[in-house]
């Protein structure tokens, strides 16, 4: 089932509120990430502010992404695996959810807790991993603006693997 231009027009505009937002977030980390490992912010202030970051926006926004994005796919003619651009795009926000879960997210409230006490590795940590996710986001918006690289699959394969990933 697809969506009308209506609706079609209501989840781009969602869809992108809510990746591009998922991008200013994780630059947020990052700048704090900075800001805590170089002093120019107190580490009492900046980690206890990431750790909220990530627990209202940055975490939520990672979920809503992945949903948003696949709901945005299935629903329009781009489908979900029938395009290169969109597949990449779906891989990256997987593998994403995965270490925010278990990763970026348990050492954000460690850091939140420990603050000045943080050992440095941890610190480092904190500057690495924002730079690495919003590289991945970065790599996504032009993914999504340039569309490269074509047709992944025929229509009728890409639509029977679209079904079986949704239930359907
Ligand atoms: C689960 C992951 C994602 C999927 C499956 C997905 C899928 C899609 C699809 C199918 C469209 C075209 C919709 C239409 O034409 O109506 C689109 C557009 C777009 N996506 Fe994503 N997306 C994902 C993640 C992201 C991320 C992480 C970003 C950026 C950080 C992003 C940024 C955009 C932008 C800016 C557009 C608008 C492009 C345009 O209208 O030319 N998407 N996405």
């Amino acid at each position: 089932m697809k969506f009308t231009p209506k609706w079609r027009k209501a989840i781009l505009t969602l869809h992108v509120i809510t990746a591009v937002g998922w991008l200013g977030a994780d630059m947020v980390l990052l700048t704090l990430g900075i800001a805590g490992l170089t002093g120019g912010v107190g580490k009492d202030v900046a980690y206890p502010a990431m750790s909220l970051v990530g627990a209202v926006l940055f975490v939520p926004l990672t979920y809503l992404v992945w949903v948003i994005g696949v709901v945005n796919a299935v629903g329009t003619p781009w489908g979900l695996l029938r395009w290169w651009w969109v597949a990449v795009k779906l891989v990256i926000v997987t593998v994403m959810v995965f270490l925010v879960t278990f990763l970026l997210y348990p050492g954000l409230v460690h850091a939140g807790e420990l603050k000045d006490a943080l050992p440095r590795r941890d610190q480092i940590n904190l500057v690495v991993a924002p730079s690495v996710s919003s590289t991945l986001l970065i790599i996504s918006t032009v993914l999504s603006t340039y569309k490269p690289w074509g047709r992944r699959v025929r229509q009728q394969q890409a639509d029977s693997a679209s079904r079986a990933l949704v239930g359907e």
